[in-house]
């Protein structure tokens, strides 16, 4: 059945759907699945050359990638973390040729996302009272997707650790919705190595495991990717985490992230990168995202992108058909740019889906710091821009009132209104004012981190906090119900 597409009936409710599955291709791993890290510290992870997609289809992969895994081998054994489902048999077996699985002392389980934890039900079948250390929150996580199997969880907090004998102690940091509230990183003293999950990592198969070893645009290019599609959305957790781990003054020689290559030579300088990528990144360009249904508003994109070079001849503008181009590829360019436009015509009094599902995802992604413009020929409703403008503003960008709104054919009149549109786009740096309005009601708080709404009419009742109590008043020891952070990461709305 590998790499195939069936049908089969799945019972939903009261109701039978016929829903397409498909297969992941299960390659078998070679002859050896080891390589060295450092010293006592191995990959074991799986090399993921035939992955098209991740997350579903959400997520397109260019260059592979791969699931990381680590063993330790010194006074006791360490595993930290497994790979994905469909390569549990082959990691199971593998892991055999290269260890005792009884030697197995300590599990680790950096996250529960099953990219990381698809093999730890069949790991457990073989070593079932083997301990497994990692948040309260991961415990909810395996729990959740494989059910309650009695396995012995040890939870650990910020700063715990464990002794792993020679000297060596492994060190636990909750990376709280970095991505998921249950993910962590762990340290290792002695090697100096940081194992940080998914942070730091790219969706990039590197045979020759090191950063330094591997094609540095392509790394580079899908290291920014993987930050502007996955983690920028949790950008201001970052900053406070990076500043966090700065402060526990760590010796750090590698940092071993749980996709993609490792970082070892200079492995701060992807500390640094995050931490400009996380403060509203922006270069000097312009993107211009639309699609078209009669070449209309294809024209006002070229047009747009050509008055861009005229007025500003040193920003880059690059200029993209969502229909016909890699949604994640252009969420990078947008990730870039300081200002975007963005266009479609008027679709039954809307817009066209390829336009509307690229900016559901562009919302989720809470770029900030950017500007935005809208534009789109019309026939005889013409709503297009005013939604493409509200839809913008919803997610996040300062969009600019000037427009290009084009009844029938794009002609003279409406390429006049495209310089004012581009100047406008050019002008300022993207930071929207947000107004406050008076109002008498208790104002709603969303938490940054996860996007959860604290409404005071319906107050916290799980966590004691009973209807009608204004945020100002909730204790300070409050915690998001739903990701745990704290008070200090919510915004009044
Ligand atoms: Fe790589 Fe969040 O899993």
């Amino acid at each position: 059945m590998e790499g195939a597409i069936i049908n089969i009936i799945t019972r939903t409710g009261v109701s039978f759907d016929l829903v397409k599955v498909k297969f992941h291709h299960v390659i078998p791993y070679g002859d050896r699945m080891r390589k060295n890290v450092k010293n006592n510290v191995s990959w074991i992870g799986y090399m993921d050359w035939e992955l098209e997609t991740f997350h579903g289809d959400e997520y397109s992969i260019s260059n592979g990638s791969s699931q990381n895994a680590y063993l330790i081998e010194e006074g006791k054994t360490v595993l930290v973390d497994t790979v994905w489902t469909p390569h549990r048999s082959e990691f199971i077996e593998n892991l055999k040729k290269e260890i005792d699985l009884k030697k197995i002392d300590i599990v680790i389980m950096n996250h529960g996302e099953c990219d990381h934890s698809g093999s730890l039900a069949a790991l457990m079948d073989e070593i079932p009272g083997t301990p497994i250390y990692c948040t309260a929150s991961a415990v909810k996580s395996l729990e959740g997707q494989y059910g309650k199997k009695g396995w012995d969880f040890h939870t650990v907090k910020t700063g715990d650790s464990i002794d792993i004998g020679n000297g060596k102690k492994l060190v636990f940091v909750e990376m709280r919705m970095l991505h998921w509230p249950d993910s962590m990183a762990t340290y290792m003293t002695g090697d100096n190595i940081l194992f940080s999950n998914d942070a730091f990592g790219q969706h990039f198969a590197v045979e020759e495991l090191f950063a330094d070893l591997a094609d540095q645009p392509t790394l580079w290019r899908e290291a920014m990717k993987y930050y502007a599609n996955i983690l920028n959305p949790f950008s201001s957790v970052l900053q406070k985490k990076l500043k966090e781990i700065e402060g526990l003054n760590l010796d750090i020689d590698i940092i071993a992230p749980s996709h993609g290559a490792i970082w070892r030579k200079d492995p701060l300088q992807i500390v640094r990168t995050y931490a400009k990528w996380a403060d509203s990144y922006k270069e000097d360009q312009v993107t211009v995202v639309y699609d078209t249904m009669w070449e209309g508003t294809a024209k006002i994109a070229h047009a747009i992108s050509e008055e861009v070079h005229r007025q500003a001849p040193n920003t880059v503008v690059k200029v993209y058909n969502i229909s016909k181009s890699d949604k994640n590829d252009v969420m990078t360019e947008v990730f870039k740019s300081k200002a975007i436009a963005v266009g479609s015509p008027t679709v039954v009094n809307s817009i066209l889906s390829s336009v509307a599902g690229w900016l559901e995802m562009l919302t989720q992604l809470k770029f900030r710091g950017k500007k935005a413009a809208a534009f789109g020929c019309y026939g005889w409703s013409g709503e297009s821009v005013k939604i493409l403008q509200q839809k913008l503003a919803d997610a996040g960008f300062e969009v600019c009132e000037e427009n290009v709104r084009s009844n029938w054919n794009p002609e003279d009149e409406d390429f006049a209104l495209v310089p004012a549109m581009v100047k406008s786009l050019l002008s300022g740096d993207g930071d929207a004012i947000v107004e406050e309005t008076a109002s008498d009601k208790p104002a709603k708080y969303q938490c940054e981190v996860c996007g959860y709404v604290y409404d005071p009419e319906k107050g916290d009742p799980d966590s004691g906090i009973a209807p009608g109590t204004p945020f100002e008043s909730i204790p300070d020891d409050w915690v998001c119900p739903i990701c745990g952070v704290g008070k200090s990461d919510f915004k009044k709305m």
